[in-house]
């Protein structure tokens, strides 16, 4: 059988695209949309790490520090991250961290139902192109958008992240098949001292799944 020499090019290049370029291209899309919380805020906070990683963190949104920088987790939270990725023996390349909110919320409020209907859409398609196999989640929101299958009216019906934390879940949606490990957020050991030993423990469960 012949094919047009420009067809079999474009089915090539189609073909090995790396996550990366892929990325890349979404992040701009990302940037050239018109969404809630753009205007308030300084830059879009995408993500971060090694797209070709098999685990992805979700966090909530971007504060301050990541505000200024465009870059999530680079704050105290962050700190407190990657000294639990260390333990584990990982590292920044080792991951992806991406948030629930592309851009800060004023006065790190919490994100309402419409922020996170507008900005899941870009979080489902980062999670397309990096198809990790274990995902993160960090906090309630990011815990109940996945639990929930990336339904957003059905989050309320998710237990809180109290009862959730450290039990490992498969889940399935949309032929995308990945485990989902839920976490308090770091930001919480902040306030709560003692979150730090369940993150220890949960963290040492991660190590177990490598
Ligand atoms: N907290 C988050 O959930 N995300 C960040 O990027 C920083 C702090």
């Amino acid at each position: 059988m012949f094919f047009e020499k420009s067809f079999i090019n474009c089915k090539f290049i189609k073909l090995f695209v790396s996550k990366k370029e892929n990325l890349d291209k979404l992040k701009q899309k990302v940037e050239e949309a018109d969404i809630l919380l753009k205007d308030t805020s300084t830059n879009l906070v995408f993500g971060k790490g090694n797209p070709d990683a098999n685990i992805l963190f979700i966090g909530e949104a971007p504060g301050n520090n990541e505000d200024l920088q465009g870059i999530p987790f680079v704050g105290t939270a962050g700190k407190q991250l990657d000294e639990f990725l260390h333990m584990i023996d990982l590292c920044i390349d080792d991951v992806y961290i991406a948030n629930i909110l592309k851009y800060r919320p004023p006065n790190n409020r919490n994100p309402n139902v419409e922020e996170i209907k507008a900005h899941t859409p870009f979080l489902i398609e980062q999670i397309k192109i990096i198809q990790p196999k274990i995902i993160i989640t960090l906090g309630n929101f990011s815990t109940k958008f996945v639990l929930s299958n990336f339904d957003v009216d059905k989050m309320k019906k998710i237990e809180g992240i109290s009862v959730l934390h450290g039990k490992p879940v498969t889940k399935i949606i949309n032929d995308l098949k990945f485990l989902v490990v839920p976490m308090y957020h770091p930001a919480a050991m902040l306030y709560k001292r003692s979150l730090k030993d369940d993150l220890e423990k949960d963290f040492l469960i991660v190590k177990t799944l490598l």
